[in-house]
């Protein structure tokens, strides 16, 4: 790699956006070679200068990984547990770049999940001003009626406030006579990113989910990735979530 803009080398070190870089590096929080850098336009090679961010050296990953994982229940969609339980990383055992998943995914929810060392990338799929969608199928029990549907769809009120119009849609029966036992199956689509945000969102009008699965995140579907299995996403995919994240590679 050679020269490239601090405030780009910092934000793909995962540390912050690229205007929250320029802003730690006007503060003066930013080294190179030990030496305070203010001025926004500088550039440097990471492979051969060491950056350093609030006293930490920030090491430069060259390799990007992209991966997209069918996430089976059971497993946490965090990088690290201290209580020793399994997680998404121990699915990729020949992994061997420090990966992060974009985002979570509850223990009990499966589907799709993004796996990436491209710090960038992750920060600006997760930040809320690009409303990237994500789809579930969610199979819920409680009285699912279309005014319910329809709250759901406008928005309803969660502990941390209200949530934004969502795309839902109940989806036909898997088994015969589902909907007469009080099983029904949705599909909703939103673009926040809120802990537990859909199960809450159900349970606010009176629904619980028994089984949530994530079937889509932006236009990447899990068709071909069977459940514990993953791909590495193609250059069209990666530009696409790039333009999503409202970067440029
Ligand atoms: N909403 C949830 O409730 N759980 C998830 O894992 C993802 C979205």
């Amino acid at each position: 790699m050679g020269e490239e803009r601090l405030q780009k080398i910092i934000s793909q070190a995962g540390i912050a956006s690229r205007r929250a870089a320029e802003k730690m590096i006007l503060e003066g929080r930013v080294a190179v070679d030990g030496q305070c850098v203010r001025e926004l336009g500088t550039k440097v090679n990471p492979a051969e200068h060491a950056i350093v961010v609030d006293g930490k050296v920030i090491t430069q990953q060259e390799h990007h990984v992209y991966l997209l994982l069918n996430k089976p229940k059971g497993c946490l969609s965090t990088a690290k547990d201290d209580r020793g339980r399994r997680t998404v990383l121990d699915l990729l055992p020949e992994v061997r770049e420090r990966v992060y998943p974009v985002g979570r995914l509850d223990n009990n929810t499966e589907g799709l999940l993004l796996i990436t060392n491209d710090g960038e990338l992750m920060n600006g799929l997760l930040h809320p001003r690009f409303e990237v969608e994500k789809t579930y199928h969610a199979r819920v029990t409680g009285r699912l009626t279309q005014a319910k549907l329809a709250k759901l769809r406008q928005g309803v009120m969660l502990e941390d406030g209200m949530t934004a119009p969502a795309k839902v849609r109940e989806l036909p029966e898997v088994e015969q006579g589902e909907r007469s036992k009080g099983i029904f199956r949705v599909e909703i689509t939103i673009h926040e990113g809120r802990n537990r945000q859909v199960r809450r969102m159900f349970a606010a009008v009176g629904c619980d989910v028994k089984a949530l699965k994530r079937v889509r995140f932006a236009q990447l579907t899990l068709i071909g990735v069977p459940r514990g299995h993953h791909r590495v996403l193609t250059d069209e995919e990666i530009n696409m979530l790039y333009r999503l994240a409202g970067l440029t590679k």
